[in-house]
């Protein structure tokens, strides 16, 4: 390795060892791609769509986007199939008996590795079995499937019939489940008896159990065994994945079915600024090629690495940068089915080592965790395999990101803190490893083909260091192309500021022309990076017999970077109690989930409002972090100013672990 990376001002310079054989091998070849995107986008993205992809038909067009309508459509006229650049075309090459994906499980020795032969076998065995269900082009299915190679294989599986999958994470409980299954009107679920966390197996099948007479649509569950758990199988519609695998009637070769270019390859639900979720769809063709083009430059992925993105395939990250990127390059890509401390704070490490893992990305909230258990797990492994090191998500704080830099990477490693999110389909603004200066909690550079800008409320760009709207004004192929069956919510993407897409995040750009991401300028809430909404939450509050109104604000929170503060007046008659504090969270975390669970639970007598009748969550959010009082700002537009002293005193009860009412 070529030693610590040079520090210079104030940036952290390239590593100059591989740079001769990188994609992108320095700043001015990144400046030519940048000037080269900007000034002929279509044969810039013409090129790369060619180069990477498999397409058995041409476009006739590129781009054929207008945000005015809004309209997103990339290769118009195309055609390809999504599981066959991910699997197919690899088995007639040498890549054929390559590792295309290694899994590790939760424990230790539960390691199954598949070739991009063995892939093929399974993914048209399931493609088979789903046809032989009645599932066509098109048809919605919904996967609720732990981090196990099944999901995988699903997920390829409805791209090869042209399915639509849609992930649901197995953090969601049964009304996050219900509400996504209904949205996205699924006829077959595939889920497993149950999720491994923490060496113990949690229920899954029987989530569904519960929820599945509200959900019209479903007529098949088909369910992957993980554990030998029992699970009650409803005769008529429930099968096991088992069963299709040694059903030797199926067809061992069953064909890809083309699909157009804009026909969309999934849905994904993301928080919404409703208290619905938004069900994003993602084109075949952009996507894929968006998908395999930051891959290769973002992670400067070559044949002979090994990869491995720690995100949950019912994320976006899991879809675009376990799954769809990398294998579409032919690479090989690891998944991992447990957390990064189970049994030990040193698992990472050890799948580091085991796997000789040259890319390694993961997200701000796993790294400050590591701070927070010691280097002491790093320096047992050998991790000097490692090369690049991303992170996603959420906004990595400079602390975390010359931890990262100085432990796993031993002062010698690039991190690429890629910005970018659900709709966008792949990263937008990210550092290219062996071209960018490197500046800790900056997400640097737009990348080529991406013209980003940061713009006040009348849409003006904003002056160098001033914070202001992050809006993108050109579409670039990875752009989600709708929102299921809402078309109102897609346009309010691109209403905002005419001729451009908002992001809803807030950003500032430097001298030097770094991004630096404020955060959500939105109502979304982002929990150790997972994305949920305020509204969400407070309307399965409002649900609840005893809440006359919740409010809910996101809260500083030192290893989740955001936590969910919740203040809730109570309907009249009803006592503070304990009780219904730990009833309200557990209600919480059955509607939607543990991921969404409080962090803390205010009653208070009333809210803060304005007078007409508006609750100012702008006040709350700053007496949930413990602001001072005297920095509420204007409190003048209040219906009733004289309520905060009383919330405030009884927020700082709380924190010191004391009811909010003193006693009499
Ligand atoms: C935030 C995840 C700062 C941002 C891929 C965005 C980030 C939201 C970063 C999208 C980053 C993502 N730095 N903030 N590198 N990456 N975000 O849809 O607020 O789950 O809008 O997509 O996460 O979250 P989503």
């Amino acid at each position: 390795m070529g030693g610590n990376l040079l520090y210079e001002n104030n940036s952290y310079l390239p590593p100059r060892h591989g740079k001769d054989v990188a994609r992108v091998r320095s700043q001015q070849e990144y400046e030519e791609l940048y000037n080269f995107a900007l000034a002929d986008n279509d044969t810039f993205w013409e090129r790369r769509a060619r180069s990477l992809l498999h397409w058995s038909r041409p476009w006739e067009k590129v781009n054929n986007s207008d945000f005015s309508v809004p309209r997103v459509e990339w290769f118009r006229g195309a055609r390809l199939n999504a599981a066959y650049n991910c699997v197919d075309r690899h088995i007639i090459t040498d890549h054929r008996n390559k590792a295309a994906l290694i899994w590790q499980g939760e424990r230790e020795m539960e390691v199954r590795a598949y070739t991009y032969q063995m892939l093929y076998n399974d993914v048209c065995r399931v493609a088979a079995a789903l046809d032989g269900l009645g599932i066509r082009k098109g048809d919605r299915v919904a996967l609720y499937l732990p981090m196990i190679p099944e999901l995988v294989i699903a997920m390829l599986a409805c791209a090869r019939l042209g399915a639509v999958h849609t992930n649901i994470f197995t953090g969601y409980a049964e009304g996050g489940v219900k509400n996504r299954i209904n949205d996205s009107g699924a006829r077959i679920v595939i889920t497993a008896d149950v999720v491994m966390r923490g060496g113990k197996p949690k229920p899954l099948k029987a989530n569904l159990d519960r929820i599945l007479g509200q959900c019209p649509s479903v007529q098949k569950v088909i369910v992957v065994n993980r554990s030998d758990d029992s699970v009650q199988m409803m005769r008529g519609r429930d099968v096991w994945w088992q069963d299709f695998l040694e059903d030797f009637t199926l067809d061992a070769d069953f064909p890809c079915v083309p699909m157009d270019a804009n026909d969309p390859l999934f849905l994904l639900h993301t928080s919404g600024s409703t208290g619905r979720p938004t069900g994003v769809l993602h084109s075949t063709g952009g996507y894929l090629t968006y998908a395999a083009h930051t891959t290769q430059w973002v992670f400067d992925l070559k044949d002979s690495d090994v990869y491995w993105c720690t995100a949950d395939c019912g994320w976006i990250t899991g879809h675009t940068y376990l799954v769809y990127g990398p294998l579409a390059l032919g690479a090989t890509t690891i998944m991992f089915e447990g957390t990064p401390t189970w049994p030990r704070p040193d698992r990472y490490w050890r799948i580091v080592e085991k796997f000789r893992v040259n890319i390694l990305y993961t997200a701000p909230t796993v790294v400050r965790g590591m701070m927070r258990d010691g280097e002491e797990w790093t320096r047992r492994y050998d991790l000097s395999s490692l090369r690049i090191l991303g992170s996603v998500g959420e906004p990595m704080n400079p602390e975390a990101w010359v931890w990262y830099h100085t432990h796993i990477g031993k002062g010698e490693l690039p991190i690429v803190d890629t910005w970018w999110q659900t709709e966008t389909g792949g990263v937008m603004i990210s550092p290219l490893p062996y071209a960018t200066s490197l500046r800790p909690g900056s997400v640097t550079r737009p990348l080529p083909g991406i013209d980003a800008d940061i713009v006040d409320r009348n849409g003006q760009p904003k002056p160098v260091n001033e914070g202001g709207n992050l809006v993108v004004r050109n579409s670039w192929p990875g752009q989600f192309i709708g929102v299921f069956q809402n078309e109102e919510k897609f346009k309010s993407y691109f209403d905002r500021f005419p001729g451009m897409y908002f992001s809803g995040d807030g950003a500032r750009r430097d001298e030097d022309g770094n991004y630096w991401i404020l955060g959500r300028m939105d109502d979304n809430i982002n929990v150790s990076g997972h994305r949920l909404s305020t509204s969400e939450i407070e309307s399965v509050l409002a649900a609840h017999p005893a809440v006359a109104e919740p409010a809910v604000v996101p809260v500083p929170h030192e290893l989740k970077g955001e936590a969910i503060y919740v203040f809730v007046a109570l309907k009249n008659g009803i006592d503070w109690t304990e009780a219904l504090r730990s009833e309200l969270r557990d209600f919480v975390r059955k509607n939607i989930g543990a991921l969404a669970s409080p962090e803390v639970i205010q009653f208070v007598d009333d809210l803060p409002k304005t007078l007409s009748g508006k609750t100012v969550r702008r006040i709350l959010r700053k007496i949930a972090a413990g602001d001072d009082l005297e920095s509420l700002g204007d409190t003048t537009t209040l219906a009733r100013p004289e309520i905060l002293g009383e919330i405030y005193l009884a927020r700082n009860r709380l924190a010191l672990g004391q009811p909010e009412k003193q006693a009499d």
